[in-house]
């Protein structure tokens, strides 16, 4: 917060900002909206900021650990920020996070320039704008994702409240779902595709280039589907006038912004759509190519009502009977043979179809109630995967993203002294999510924390998941070696080490889930 201030101070009342004040009137921000998104400016200089944060009694090693300085080889600080715009980044509760920081001088790299990761700045877990747009998203039960600083400020200041933007990075499902929690209604405003990497969703794509770190996974159509099916989600794709960008547009004529939202349309829609512009449709090969890339999306999408509608549009865009456009069931077992080409291949092997969700969040449900009533037994729990050569308890062991991130929690609860485990859990939890917390309680409510066998039951719970996700991925790599061993692919080698490493995990899975039939738990696991 003071590193805000020192910034807009620099912005506001120095001769030194007044260049970047002008170049903020000039993009058509208003004095009050600068002040709201309290815009700064960060001095040309290697020492200035480090300097007054210094005379103000900061050690080093905490403006090192903000952000606000970088270390040279020789161990010397400096500056990170120097000649640029500063925007405050902020978690959805307003709490100061990082800097996202613009290039005021065109021959300066890189553009953008964002606070380095720490403690409280999680690129993937923050949303620009969303401390001050989720009072609208909720109002309006509609989110809109556009993709810059600037875009999200000039829609704010038109009256979009409703608008926030990743900070560079591919969307992650974490930030998906701290709109979900607002409202399901997202609408995803990206610049104009352009020809060649047309079925890509170009601006998460690109996205993806610049992410510099894991985390969660990238979405392409085919993930962002997959979320829309977990979270019911109603996740739509808008598009903006070539080699336009929001804040142009809505500062031209904010009616056209509306239209804009109001014409986004389903992602598979989208996806068909954007393929088959300035494409020749009476050509059967480029007819075969988009009904090639578009079918295996439809075919995932679990609504059948759904599936059917984007065929018969699907079939309508190509010209063709819909019986040409056979799409074989959904199985929930085992995903449908189908020879397919080379392109939906590639997808394919990038992700595992969503395994069948229904039974899964009862039972992880289950474990969290639990685990959340004897944290302890985390470490017990630990010990037994672990002398049976299993990974220990992971967030990726659940499915559900809510129950990840509680899960996440408590991993980290039982690892700090400063408060109760439950008690950590809840104070680090935001108001939605307490209250799942509490739902989570409820279910274990008349269980008897002390009993014997609630680690056996959790541990049963647990090696059902994992013996459930196993055998799902079996399934899925059989399927892709048989349809890889057809087209004489080299990459069969790949998947056979996979299945390998899978194969051995089932049968440790399995032997410990043996282990429960043939023995009463000794005590040393309770
Ligand atoms: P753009 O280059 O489209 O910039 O990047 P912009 O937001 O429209 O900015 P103006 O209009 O030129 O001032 C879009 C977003 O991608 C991220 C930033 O979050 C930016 O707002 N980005 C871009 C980076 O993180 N690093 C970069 O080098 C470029
Ligand atoms: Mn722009």
């Amino acid at each position: 917060e003071e590193a805000v201030t020192f910034y807009r101070h620099q912005l506001l009342n120095t001769p030194a900002g007044k260049p970047a004040l002008d170049y903020l009137r000039r993009r058509g921000l208003r004095d009050e909206t600068i002040e709201a998104f309290g815009l700064g400016y960060a001095p040309d200089s290697w020492e200035a900021t480090s300097a007054y944060f210094k005379s103000k009694q900061y050690r080093e090693v905490d403006l090192l650990q903000a952000g606000l300085v970088s270390e040279r080889d020789n161990g010397e600080v400096y500056d990170r920020f120097r000649n640029r715009l500063m925007f405050p980044i902020r978690d959805e509760r307003g709490r100061m996070a990082g800097f996202g920081a613009r290039i005021l001088n065109p021959e300066d790299t890189p553009k953008f320039l964002n606070s380095p990761q720490t403690v409280v700045f999680d690129k993937g877990r923050l949303l620009y704008g969303l401390d001050r747009a989720r009072k609208a998203i909720r109002a309006q039960d509609q989110a809109v994702i556009v993709e810059g600083y600037l875009d999200v400020i000039a829609l704010h200041q038109a009256g979009f409240t409703n608008t926030v933007s990743p900070m560079g990075t591919a969307l992650s499902e974490h930030q998906l779902y701290l709109l979900k929690r607002l409202s399901r209604r997202i609408v995803l405003a990206l610049d104009a595709d352009e020809a060649g990497s047309r079925a890509t969703l170009r601006g998460l794509q690109i996205a993806r280039q610049a992410m510099d770190h894991e985390t969660e996974p990238v979405f392409d159509p085919r993930g962002l589907l997959g979320f829309e099916a977990r979270m019911q989600a109603d996740i739509r794709v808008t598009t903006l006038p070539e080699g336009m960008d929001p804040d142009e547009v809505v500062n031209r004529d904010p009616k056209e912004w509306e239209r804009i939202v109001a014409s986004a349309r389903p992602i598979v829609l989208h996806v068909m759509n954007t393929l088959a512009t300035g494409r020749n449709l009476d050509d059967p090969k480029i007819k075969d190519e988009i009904a090639s890339q578009v079918l295996p999306l439809i075919r995932d999408i679990p609504s059948p009502i759904e599936r059917d509608t984007y065929r018969q549009q699907l079939a309508r865009l190509l010209r063709v009977k819909e019986e040409a456009l056979q799409i074989e069931p959904t199985s929930a077992v085992r995903p449908a043979r189908r020879r397919s080409t080379g392109q939906s291949r590639t997808i394919r092997q990038t992700q595992p179809p969503a395994s069948p969700a229904l039974g899964s969040y009862n039972r992880e449900a289950h474990i969290l109630g639990v685990l959340l009533r004897r944290p302890d037994l985390i470490y017990r729990v630990d010990r037994f995967l672990q002398e049976r050569g299993l990974n220990r308890l992971d967030t990726s062991d659940f499915q559900h993203a809510d129950h990840q991130s509680i899960l996440r929690l408590l991993l980290l609860s039982v690892d700090q002294d400063m408060a109760e485990p439950l008690t950590y859990v809840m104070d680090n939890l935001s108001l939605e999510m307490m209250e799942l917390a509490d739902n989570l309680l409820a279910r274990t409510g008349n269980l008897d924390p002390n009993d014997d066998r609630v680690l056996e039951d959790l541990l049963r719970g647990l090696i059902t998941i994992r013996l459930d996700a196993v055998r799902h991925t079996i399934d899925y790599l059989r399927f892709c070696m048989e349809d890889i061993q057809e087209q004489g692919d080299l990459k069969a080698s790949q998947y056979q080490q996979t299945m390998v490493q899978h194969t051995k995990m089932l049968e440790r899975l399995n032997q410990a889930q043996g282990y429960f039939a043939s023995h009463n738990l000794p005590s040393r696991y309770i």
